[in-house]
């Protein structure tokens, strides 16, 4: 198993190119489902999620051709609707595929995700916004298996709670289905942007894109055909860059980045003493030797997300004072608190909330990764820890961040992948 080892204490500098977002190719690979012509996908970035979903599809029949950041995806000649336990257990996003394989088939079944390190995370609401269009579901044998023969009828779905991966679930299945379909509380993220904007260049009229009432007309199960489509910069990926260059007191350039998508951490980061030049899609920061510390609580975009959360965390430790960070979309998101608190950090923790306290230093161990962004957040921890800090379990960083330890390299961290 490979692990990352960091010398800490080097100053950043330079530039790195943001890559494609892993959070958007999911829904975008998934949404291809919803065609049977070939589909071009541009900007992918080249982690082990996209593989995985890309493996899901070519396992249904589906042509797959991929090669880093471009693949083309042809499910024209897919020939089955079952989304196997081997793969989805590897990764929850691929309940994606549910929405799309029931509206263009009329039937599939898809292996229940279960829960996973960061809380429960359940799917009952998209499994209840497609039984408001018809479709009849049952769980067994660990799978949901749903059907609607005559295809998805339009509806009115009412979220009672903001969820991506549901709201982009009804949006891929309403595209096929018979009549409109409006959801309201829909999750307004620049993910559900994208795939509304890739849906609705195909021809499917898509009204309320980007707020929190979506209404779409289907097609009546007809098939569509996509244009090319050109993944968006990785919000999650920048913010974890910005934060980065904000813990080693350092100065670095982002290109190819939307700064709107991630001004909910720019803020914060200003308000920390980080200042910044943001010029169409390249940004400069320059961080402060006096971090202030910082006060935040996670929520849907355009608020502060839970993605970056452990990210601050870590930048947070720096802080000249005691920051207050609140987790309110995930249970169970703190898995990085105790190893953080192993490189010297004083982190309290009461139910939701994370007090974190001034310390000196932070000193190299060794550290476990527990989640994608848990990982990435003591990789920032450890480019400031005095020593070595090696980082095990660094599989969950490679399903998320394209290159970590070359584009953290090329900044000029001391920092590289060894084996067990
Ligand atoms: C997406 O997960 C992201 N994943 C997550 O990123 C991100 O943390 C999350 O949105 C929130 O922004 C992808 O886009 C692939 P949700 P998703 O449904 O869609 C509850 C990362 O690190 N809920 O918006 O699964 C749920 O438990 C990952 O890249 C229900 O109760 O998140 C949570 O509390 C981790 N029932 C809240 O809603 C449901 O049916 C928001 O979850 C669905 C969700």
């Amino acid at each position: 198993m490979d692990y990352l080892q960091i010398t800490g204490g080097t100053k950043l500098s330079g530039a790195i190119d943001i890559s494609g977002a892993k959070n958007s190719a999911l829904p975008v690979i998934a949404a291809t489902i919803l065609s049977d012509q070939p589909v071009e996908l541009t900007n992918l970035p080249n982690v082990v999620d996209i593989r995985t979903l890309l493996k899901l599809l070519s396992i249904l029949g589906s042509e797959v051709e991929h090669n880093e950041t471009v693949a083309t995806v042809n499910n024209g000649t897919m020939n089955s609707t079952k989304a196997v336990y081997e793969i989805v257990s590897k990764m929850r996003a691929s309940i994606l595929v549910l929405g799309p394989l029931l509206a263009r088939f009329g039937e599939c079944e898809v292996s229940l995700p279960g829960g996973c390190a960061i809380g429960q995370r359940p799917i009952d609401l998209h499994l209840k916004a497609l039984e408001a269009m018809g479709a009849t579901i049952e769980i067994k044998g660990g799978y949901v298996r749903a059907e609607a023969p005559e295809g998805l009828k339009g509806a009115k779905i009412v979220f009672d709670k903001i969820t991506v991966g549901g709201t982009e679930n009804t949006v891929m299945a309403a595209a096929l289905a018979h009549g409109t379909t409006t959801i309201v509380n829909a999750a307004k993220e620049p993910e559900i942007v994208q795939l509304c904007e890739m849906i609705a260049s195909a021809g499917v009229k898509v009204e309320g894109i980007g707020t929190s009432e979506i209404t779409i007309e289907g097609t009546g199960q007809k098939p569509l055909v996509f244009k090319p489509v050109e993944i968006i910069p990785d919000r999650i990926e920048a913010g974890t860059y910005l934060c980065a260059a904000a813990i080693t007191n350092s100065t670095v350039t982002l290109n190819r980045v939307n700064a709107t998508h991630i001004q909910a951490s720019i803020d914060k980061l200003e308000a920390m003493g980080c200042s910044f030049d943001i010029n169409d899609d390249v940004i400069t920061i320059t961080s402060s030797d006096r971090l202030k510390p910082v006060s935040l609580i996670t929520t849907e975009y355009p608020g502060f997300p839970t993605d970056m959360q452990a990210q601050f965390m870590a930048v947070a430790t720096m802080a000249i004072g005691e920051s207050v960070i609140e987790e309110r979309l995930f249970e169970n998101r703190f898995m990085h608190v105790s190893e953080l608190n192993r490189l010297g950090s004083d982190i309290w923790l009461k139910g939701s909330v994370a007090a974190v306290r001034p310390v000196a230093e932070l000193y190299g161990a060794d550290v476990m990764a527990t989640d994608l962004r848990a990982s990435s957040a003591l990789v920032l921890a450890g480019l400031v820890a005095k020593g070595v800090t090696n980082v095990h379990r660094i599989y969950h960083l490679d399903r998320g961040y394209d290159n970590l330890e070359g584009k953290l390299s090329a900044l000029g961290a001391n920092i590289q992948r060894l084996s067990e």
